[in-house]
């Protein structure tokens, strides 16, 4: 007998609560039970991204938001730095030329992070807006968002974080760190079934968003805040994802976001402490930005521990992404992961690994 335990770069597990909470008949989506969620979910979206302004809930992927962040913030023509550490960092850069950006990379090797001193040198006068990773699934490392927010607050660039793996598991300050653009996928550490994204704009990026000329329809921003002032959503939105995510982020703001974070690095130094004693290292060239909610380790036998792990135990996680597949692989502890689910991951990578380097 085995029981399943999922620890996932992505989707992660949904809480029993919240899917109580999605098993009924559906609702109106333009009735006010579903706009009082609607607006329950704004209040506490507020409370994670630690922000006063809206945060706008898309039918979409976290790729739609990063579309919208695009499509509503620039103008094709305009020169924007993205750095780029991984293929996560890279769709975006990527997105941006298919709408006509001039887009400068800032290229690091897979593992590493840059530096706001790598970065800066970049922009200058006609620089419009610096789009960084806050964590990059990819290959597990964590940029210092906080820094990018202090070196461009006076700027006239816009600072664009996709936080799609980071919020709600690692830190983050949306206003504080004078963050202009952050979106994030409900299916990480929002806990929510996937299919919802979330994104923030500061007041400088609503600005730009008055003089932004790209076409937009759907992922139409100003439109999306309109409607959800009113708990309501312009289209008909994915309602039952609406109302899963609605329970997930209760619970975060009922345990506090900080004791969230607080938890997740507990489980993520859990790990790393474990499995560095059993010999396997994480990928992030250096600690102090290896990531703590989509954990990566070096293993050159991932692809059968991996398998081992989830045929005879039910435990998934998963290699790494793209050329990392069979040397890589990702814990994650991010979501709805409990230290007895961490206990029985190790118990049982302990296990495969011993044998493993016996043979
Ligand atoms: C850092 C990061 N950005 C963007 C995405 C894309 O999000 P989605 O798959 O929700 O479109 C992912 C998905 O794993 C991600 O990890």
């Amino acid at each position: 007998m085995k029981k399943n335990i999922l620890m996932l770069a992505g989707p992660t597990a949904i809480p029993e609560r919240e899917i109580k909470a999605m098993d009924r008949q559906i609702i109106f989506h333009r009735s006010e039970e579903f706009e009082e969620i609607s607006k329950e979910l704004g209040a506490n979206l507020k409370k994670v991204f630690k922000t006063r302004q809206e945060v706008m809930v898309l039918t979409g992927s976290g790729t739609g938001s990063m579309e919208a962040a695009i499509t509503n913030c620039f103008c094709a023509g305009d020169e924007v730095v993205a750095v780029e550490l991984g293929v996560f960092s890279a769709r975006m850069a990527d997105m941006a030329e298919a709408f006509g950006l001039k887009v400068t990379r800032v290229k690091k090797p897979y593992g590493e992070v840059a530096a706001v001193e790598d970065v800066m040198p970049y922009v200058n006068e006609n620089t419009k807006g610096v789009f960084v990773i806050h964590n990059e699934s990819a290959t597990g490392v964590t940029s210092d968002l906080k820094a990018f927010g202090e070196a461009l607050k006076d700027t006239g660039a816009l600072l664009v974080a996709d936080t799609v793996s980071g919020i709600g598991a690692l830190d983050f300050a949306m206003d504080d760190w004078h963050i202009d653009v952050a979106f994030a996928s409900s299916q990480k550490a929002l806990m929510g079934a996937p299919g919802i994204s979330v994104i923030c704009l500061s007041d400088k990026a609503w600005k730009a968003s008055e003089t932004s000329t790209l076409p937009k329809f759907y992922f139409d921003l100003r439109k999306a805040r309109d409607f959800g002032l009113k708990g309501q959503h312009p289209w008909t939105p994915a309602i039952y994802a609406i109302i899963g995510l609605n329970e997930s982020v209760k619970m975060i703001a009922e345990e506090g976001i900080d004791n969230v974070v607080a938890r997740n690095t507990r489980l993520s130094e859990m790990v790393s402490e474990k499995l560095g004693s059993l010999g396997i290292r994480r990928f992030a060239k250096d600690p102090s930005y290896a990531s703590k909610s989509v954990n990566t380790f070096f293993y050159d036998k991932s692809p059968a521990f991996v398998k081992r792990l989830r045929e005879e135990y039910g435990i998934q996680i998963y290699n790494g992404q793209a050329d990392l597949h069979d040397t890589t692989f990702r814990v994650g502890t991010m979501g709805y992961v409990a230290e007895t689910d961490v206990a029985a991951f190790l118990y049982a990578a302990e296990k495969i690994i011993t044998e493993f380097e016996q043979r």
